[in-house]
């Protein structure tokens, strides 16, 4: 079986869709901004220059959770596309207002499992860059496996990403680092660029998460990699 097939076969399930309930001016949003900044499921490949009309470098976010840093990052760089996806509903409705607030066009938004999104929606080779930050910790071993950085997530991020782009990850849980340290040892299509443990004030390329806070109210130290794709 060819490998592609394998990835394709085997599924991990790195969430649970929390009941939080929306604000009414988060579900407000999902319907009346939605059809600005959205981007529906399928199984084809989406079209990025038609979707944000312009040919321009492309950053994604998986997991973005109320979508401060993402926002934030699209408003400070508006000659980059950013595209962001997280399966929480009341995040995703605070992002949205967040965009509309922030008056940006380069952003749009998934609200559907990025895994399923990454392997039938998004081209090979069309990312600069991607960020995973503060994926899920999943702590107890029994759970480790639905941690979504795992080997072949991390092959199926090195088809997305264009040479030379990057993918930047970090987390506050310390195994998980030791298992992000292992997989990175292991693989062979990025280059490790860069790689940081610091008490919060030291974050790499991005500005400080909303879960990475309650890492450090919880003493937690952080870790940040920057892998380059060869
Ligand atoms: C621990 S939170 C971190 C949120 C944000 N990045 C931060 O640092 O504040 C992880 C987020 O990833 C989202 N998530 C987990 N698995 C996902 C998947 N397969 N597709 C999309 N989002 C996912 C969860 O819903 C959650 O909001």
């Amino acid at each position: 079986m060819a490998a592609h097939q394998q990835e394709t076969r085997r599924t991990i399930r790195s969430f649970v869709r929390r009941a939080g309930r929306l604000t009414t001016g988060q579900a407000q949003a999902l319907q009346e901004l939605w059809p600005v900044f959205g981007i529906d499921f399928s199984d084809e490949l989406i079209d990025l220059d038609s979707v944000f009309g312009r040919a321009a470098p492309r950053v994604l976010e998986i997991g973005f959770g109320n979508g401060e840093t993402l926002v934030e990052q699209a408003a400070a760089n508006p000659s980059t596309d950013f595209i962001g996806i997280e399966v929480h509903e009341p995040g995703v409705g605070h992002c949205l207002l967040r965009a509309h607030a922030a008056g940006i066009s380069n952003l749009r938004l998934s609200r559907h499992d990025a895994i399923d999104v990454l392997r039938h929606q998004i081209p090979d080779a069309s990312l600069r860059r991607i960020n995973l930050y503060f994926p899920d910790p999943w702590p107890k071993k029994r759970h480790h496996k639905r941690r979504i950085l795992q080997h072949d997530f991390l092959q199926m991020l090195s088809r997305k990403i264009e040479p030379g782009g990057t993918f930047h990850i970090a987390t506050d849980w310390q195994d998980y680092a030791e298992q992000i340290d292992e997989l990175i040892g292991s693989d062979d299509s990025f280059r490790l660029s860069e790689r940081r443990t610091h008490g919060g004030g030291d974050p790499l390329d991005r500005s400080t998460t909303r879960f990475e806070r309650r890492g450090l109210q919880q003493g937690h130290k952080i870790w940040d990699w920057r892998l380059t794709r060869i």
